[in-house]
């Protein structure tokens, strides 16, 4: 349909018509929260055009169903909008997110949203509410799995990526979806990690840290925008003019829709600035939120705060034809039931989304520690022990149409490969206890021990303050250093664990390595021991800093420069620092390692001052040291040497990712404009003349750099 004839739908459309377009529900009624239409009360209230959308279908017979009934049993055949949670893949399940941005690796990123959009379009699921946006730099948050990590640069870069892999060059091609990003904004910053806790934060921190991946996902065309839960500087996000109007709409000059949080306006009242649902209606719409996900204040009041003069019906009419335009554009009107295929079956888990997931994975694994052992021998025996090897569950919370079934464990890809291992089977887990006397039965050369924290600790909700190992699993590992064999610790989890003390066994050479495997989705086991066994050389870096301490958190490489610094062997008793911990994080980000040894050299610039008009090149020789061809992500960092305000001590403004054969060098450039030097102070873009240091390297823990002057012309 053209705008027009959009135009003349809504205006034949009812008060009621109009506010249905704006409910999203579900279909089961069966939660606990906030729902109130059951199932029946669903087709009855969609027959009357009251439903304009539903979540978390992904059956492609009720999908049919529901539709039938919106396109041929209503007034005006308005078809329904079908959205759902596909983070991390759909039933080929990628690594956790924050897995996925270890790779920082954008094609690949886009690549993998691009099969994720391909198995869910063919099952009936028109938008996506993905991807998460949220900056995180406490991995207290259960959610940080979901995110790219503590980097506004990293994180917008990978933000484009989703979006343009879901919605392809047009979202309503057959295999494409709309993305929704979420959670505008700031939601990663909750107090203590705490989840559905406040947030407080200036301007300034908004601007450059928290708003840049929203930004970039609206350049790239998102479609959708979903707020909250918690509340920014005193007002839910939910009613935030602010946030919703202010910032989103006129300042980052979103024109999609919005859509509230699941039952996030009625939850006004349980923050207490509104007395009952009638308020929270009113709050919500008038502070910008379009849609309404399943709690039915609007679908309730609307009309009555229309007829009270209280909203307008222009704001109204305004709403519901972004709605309507986004139904459009995903072809809805001509072809309601052109995404859903009977036999959706068939789609799901190619060959090639399947290689695509292995890609993802391999690329998302960090090497944290090794001294040499990996990778391993294959003609030396292992033991496989700990609660992981044969685990199933390692695809992480929203795993979407996933089957646990389809997970390959790392048993089972041993088995595959017929590699001399054993294995003590379900050795250890919370309840049972350790009986050392089972191991020394077997005789083995390296013990590959797997631990962690498991899949349903991280995701929403599940915030934690104990972020180690549980004890159950340490207490086996002091018994397995006592066999003196090498061992390699596999580490499952869905944040940073706090790692000290097998850092400080890894130093005092007790253990032999480290692997950070997060949760890798469908294809874990077969990857994780391509990666033991060398055949995948680990290529991750860290997006999020891990820390020595649990109180150190939250922790992050950018933080601001302090008139106290900490130095290096110097008094530190009034500067920076804990009386009792190193200031340094465990892990910095941006670190990982590889079996390839990379050296960098020759880090040079074309010159030394800039302007506006000018551009900087910047570059380095990276060699592979190594007889293992391997990747590197060369990072480039800037540090503002004399602000009008207090910058970060460190910002990422260029990376690179790059393979190199065994013993080549490659010289790997970037160029710097004064956009790279820009700093938000409040919501001005604000350019400091003077100096600045550029870093470039393979981490943010560097110290090498070269000068530059930008000046004023
Ligand atoms: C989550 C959202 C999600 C929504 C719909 C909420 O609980 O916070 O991220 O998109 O549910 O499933």
């Amino acid at each position: 349909m053209n705008k027009d004839e959009i135009k003349n739908l809504l205006n034949s459309m009812t008060l009621d018509e109009k506010i249905g377009q704006l409910y999203q529900t579900i279909y089961t009624g069966s939660a606990n929260t906030g729902p109130t239409f059951n199932t029946s009360n669903v087709i009855i209230d969609l027959k009357k055009g009251l439903i304009g959308s539903i979540l978390g279908l992904c059956d492609n017979k009720v999908i049919y169903d529901l539709q039938k009934v919106a396109v041929e049993e209503t007034r005006l055949h308005i078809p329904l909008l079908f959205c759902n949670d596909i983070i991390h893949g759909c039933r080929t399940i990628f690594p956790i997110n924050l897995a996925m941005s270890c790779s920082w690796n954008v094609d690949l990123i886009e690549k993998a949203s691009k099969v994720a959009a391909f198995e869910s379009s063919h099952s009936g699921v028109h938008l996506t509410f993905s991807p998460m946006l949220d900056l995180t730099r406490d991995p207290r948050w259960g959610r940080v799995m979901e995110g790219n990590g503590e980097d506004p640069y990293l994180s917008s870069k990978l933000a484009s990526s989703y979006v343009k892999g879901y919605q392809q060059k047009n979202i309503s091609g057959e295999n494409a979806i709309a993305s929704c990003a979420k959670h505008f904004v700031g939601y990663g910053a909750c107090v203590g990690g705490r989840d559905y806790d406040s947030v407080d934060m200036s301007d300034t921190m908004l601007y450059n840290f928290y708003l840049p991946p929203f930004k970039e996902a609206i350049n790239s065309d998102v479609k959708m925008v979903m707020s909250g839960f918690h509340s920014y500087n005193n007002l839910p996000v939910t009613g935030n003019g602010y946030l919703l109007k202010k910032t989103l709409r006129k300042k980052l000059k979103f024109k999609g829709v919005t859509i509230s949080d699941y039952n996030s306006v009625s939850e006004l009242i349980n923050h207490k600035v509104c007395k009952n649902e009638y308020d929270a209606a009113n709050l919500a719409f008038n502070a910008g939120l379009d849609i309404e996900m399943v709690s039915d204040c609007y679908i309730n009041n609307l009309k009555e705060l229309i007829n009270n003069n209280k909203i307008s019906l222009k704001d109204l009419d305004e709403k519901v034809y972004s709605v309507l335009m986004l139904k459009n554009e995903l072809g809805l009107f001509e072809n309601p039931y052109g995404k859903i295929y009977p036999d959706f079956e068939k789609y799901f888990l190619l060959d090639d989304s399947v290689t695509t997931a292995k890609e993802v994975a391999s690329e998302s694994i960090v090497l944290l520690e090794n001294d040499g052992t990996l990778p391993l021998n294959k003609f030396n025996k292992t033991l496989f022990i700990g609660p992981f090897v044969d685990e199933k569950k390692v695809i992480g919370s929203w795993g979407g149409k996933a089957n646990f079934n389809d997970t390959i464990t790392l048993k089972e890809a041993l088995d595959n490969k017929k590699y001399n291992y054993c294995y003590i089977e379900n050795y250890i887990n919370k309840d049972c206890g350790i009986d050392i006397s089972e191991v020394k039965k077997y005789d083995f050369d390296t013990i590959v021990y797997t631990i962690g924290e498991t899949q349903s600790e991280s995701g929403e909700s599940r915030s934690k303050v104990d972020l180690t190992i549980p004890k159950i699993q340490d207490q086996l590992l002091d018994e397995l250093i006592k066999l003196n064999k090498k061992i390699i610790l596999v580490i499952f989890a869905g944040r940073p664990l706090i790692l000290t003390k097998y850092k400080d066994y890894f130093e005092n050479k007790l253990i032999s390595g480290i692997v950070y495997a997060w949760f890798l989705g469908t294809t874990s086991g077969e990857v994780l021991i391509d990666t033991l066994y060398g055949h995948i050389n680990p290529s991750g870096k860290l997006s999020m800093t891990f820390p020595n301490s649990i109180g150190q958190i939250p922790i992050y490489y950018n933080r601001n420069s302090s008139g106290r610094p900490f130095k290096e062997n110097e008094n530190n008793e009034y500067r920076l620092r804990y009386i009792d911990c190193s200031l340094k994080p465990l892990y910095p980000f941006g670190y990982g390692k590889s079996y390839s040894n990379f050296e960098y050299s020759n880090i040079y610039l074309d010159k030394d001052i800039m302007s506006k008009k000018s551009k900087i090149k910047v570059s380095c020789n990276v060699t592979n040291n190594s007889n293992i061809g391997g990747k590197e992500i060369v990072q480039l960092y800037i540090e503002c040497l004399c602000g009008k305000y207090v910058r970060p001590i460190k910002e990422l403004k260029g990376f690179k990712k790059i393979y190199l054969k065994p013993k080549e060098t490659k010289n790997v450039s970037f160029y710097l404009s004064y956009k790279d030097l820009a700093f938000y102070v409040n919501d001005k873009l604000n350019y400091d003349y003077g100096d600045y240091l550029i870093y470039l390297g393979p981490n943010s823990d560097l110290n090498n750099y070269c000068k530059i002057k930008f000046i004023e012309q």
